[in-house]
């Protein structure tokens, strides 16, 4: 796989990849999940935790996760500021559906701010659709949009 001429890899995470994956994070949400968290999910589930790297440098994430033996969540996904546009999102969320898919996932979940433009044409393009919106999901009090993809 290419993005713009560089070679792209999407991978398994590594126990040394987490600090580039939390700058990531931090650099992504002003509400960003703490470095234990992340940790915490690395230890849970290493097979749906992947990263992109180009030409042998972390710039994405994504988390997923297996609940309740049939249904996926993605927990989380963010690309560098400066490799946004390229192709290096969708890559990773075609990876995790994948993984959850192969793993038993029926469906796959994931929450995200209705201002996330975005985000939202990124998951409706792979076949996600709105299921429900939860009031004060987020810290500043932003509402979420429950997304979902049937398998
Ligand atoms: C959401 C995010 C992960 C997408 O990653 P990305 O690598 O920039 O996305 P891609 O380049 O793969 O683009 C995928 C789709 O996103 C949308 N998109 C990409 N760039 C866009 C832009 N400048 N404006 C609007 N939509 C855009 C398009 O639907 C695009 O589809 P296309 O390739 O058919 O045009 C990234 O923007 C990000 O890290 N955002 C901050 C963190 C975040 O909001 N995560 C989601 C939380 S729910």
């Amino acid at each position: 796989m290419e993005v713009e001429g560089k070679a792209l890899r999407i991978r398994p995470c590594k126990e040394s990849d987490l600090r580039k994956v939390y700058e990531i994070e931090k650099a992504s949400f002003k509400d960003a999940y703490p470095y234990w968290l992340l940790k915490f999910y690395y230890v849970l589930s290493p097979e749906t935790f992947l990263v992109a790297e180009v030409e042998g440098r972390v710039v994405g994430y994504v988390i997923g996760i297996l609940e309740r033996e049939r249904l996926g969540h993605i927990i989380s996904i963010a690309v560098s500021p400066d490799f946004r546009g390229m192709g290096i999102g969708r890559e990773l969320l075609e990876g995790i559906i994948v993984k959850l898919r192969n793993k038993g996932a029926e469906s796959i979940r994931l929450e995200v701010r209705p201002s996330n433009k975005r985000a939202i044409a990124l998951y409706r393009s792979v076949g996600f659709n709105e299921v429900s919106i939860i009031p004060n999901y987020y810290e500043d009090g932003e509402p979420c949009i429950v997304m979902e993809l049937v398998l």
